[in-house]
């Protein structure tokens, strides 16, 4: 029986949808089941960065209204072995969606998945409270900024009042500027880290083509490959990216080395 997890922020534009993916195709290339849910209603997302956007009928809505059933709306990625996509709806009337609904799909889902990844909407809205309700555990992501974080602070306090305490960090995009340090982000935040992936430009190009960063050879597919070993329960080296303009200063002049590792 599969974990639901859904990937969350508050702030919008940190990765949500970019974690979600990844997290999910590493676990489904090491041979597990995954279901990707898009739960970005009106602003949908995971279709086009998997190229599957000419191919889907059915969304969430549709099965929800019983227009459908789930497993005509699900969707298996021909280019992502493993992973099978539930999109959301493109209409944002889906928002009235009501959580006993979504909660009754996604317990019955559970059954057929290892892992099931909701992707959550930017905010803290109906929305957002949609793409919790199901959730048995949260991803909180972030960017390394005062922004994020407070969004980051936020979002918590309403996943423990939704009754999710079972919570994580990634802190994504490390290495872009202006930035606060990962050490900032973990003590104001205090939650457990589940990982650490820096500002990759390959994580653009990728998504751009439709292509996978899990099957380039870069930073932030290897980040991703080590945290979905985590959620695992392997115990994986944490390996911080360098995260500062000034340890990009200091790294340049030889005063630190280029990763900090615990
Ligand atoms: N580690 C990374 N390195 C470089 N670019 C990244 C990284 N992670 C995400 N991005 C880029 O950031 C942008 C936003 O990513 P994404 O759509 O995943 O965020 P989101 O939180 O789902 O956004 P929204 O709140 O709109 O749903 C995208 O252009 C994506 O390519
Ligand atoms: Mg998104």
């Amino acid at each position: 029986m599969g974990k639901i997890y859904v990937v969350t922020s508050g702030k919008g534009g940190v990765g949500k949808s970019t974690v979600a993916l990844n997290l999910a195709y590493a676990l489904a290339r090491g041979g597990r089941r995954v279901l990707l849910a898009d739960m970005d209603a009106g602003l949908r997302s995971l279709d086009l960065m998997l190229g599957a956007q000419n191919e889907l009928v059915f969304d969430l809505s549709d099965v929800l209204e019983g227009t459908c059933t789930a497993e005509q709306a699900i969707f298996p990625l021909r280019n992502r072995p493993g992973l099978e996509l539930l999109p959301a709806s493109q209409n944002s009337a889906s928002l009235s969606l009501r959580p006993q609904d979504i909660r009754a799909l996604f317990a019955r889902l559970k059954d057929s998945y290892d892992h099931i990844f909701i992707d959550c909407p930017a905010g803290i809205e109906r929305g957002f409270r949609n793409a919790v309700s199901a959730a048995e555990s949260a991803i909180l992501v972030v960017t390394p900024d005062n922004v994020s974080i407070r969004g980051g602070e936020r979002t918590f306090q309403l996943l423990t009042s939704e009754g999710i305490n079972d919570v994580s960090l990634i802190i994504n995009r490390i290495g872009r500027s202006p930035a606060l340090s990962t050490d900032e982000c973990i003590n104001r935040l205090e939650l457990p880290v589940l990982g650490f992936v820096p500002d990759d430009p390959m994580v653009g190009r990728c998504q751009s083509l439709a292509e996978s960063t899990l099957e380039e050879d870069c930073p932030a597919g290897d980040a991703f490959e080590r945290i979905a070993l985590r959620l695992l329960g392997q115990q994986v080296r944490y390996r911080i990216p360098y995260d500062s303009l000034i340890h990009r200063f200091k790294t340049h002049f030889g005063k630190a080395s280029h990763a900090k590792a615990d």
